[in-house]
């Protein structure tokens, strides 16, 4: 049986703050530059989700993908769209908002829920010239 990836683009803003609490102000100063900056910023925010798996013989895809944005919507935009990391979002707490921790925490959560397709790949785009990939190793 092929197995083909499909992958599905979804967007969201969110604020943060890049710093870490336990080193000192010039540390983080030091660290982050403008990214620690108090009073937050903010990022457009772009997520691409590859799963991979079977076609269903039925429908001729591996799954809807209009399912599969409902379901990234459900389990992660809808917690993290137009919110602050560092404040609001209860799956980030203890964690530094850099994209690495976000694509991780992204990935515990929609992993077991994508079956039974399999999730192969996190494309998380911070900026037009930054984005980091998780691929669950
Ligand atoms: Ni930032």
């Amino acid at each position: 049986m092929p197995k083909v990836t499909v992958t599905r683009r979804v967007r969201f803003n969110a604020a943060h703050r890049v710093f870490n609490p336990d080193l000192p102000d010039a540390e983080n100063d030091r660290l982050f530059g403008k990214c620690n900056n108090p009073n937050w910023h903010g990022h457009n925010y772009i997520l691409d989700v590859s799963v991979e798996g079977s076609i269903d013989p039925k429908t001729g895809y591996v799954l809807d993908l209009s399912e599969l944005k409902k379901l990234v919507n459900r389990e992660v935009i809808d917690f993290v769209d137009h919110r602050n990391f560092n404040l609001d979002v209860e799956f980030m707490k203890g964690t530094i908002p850099t994209s690495e921790n976000i694509v991780v925490a992204f990935w515990k959560i929609l992993e077991p829920k994508v079956a039974p397709a399999r999730l192969t790949k996190l494309v998380l785009w911070e900026t037009e010239n930054n984005y980091v990939e998780y691929t669950g190793r």
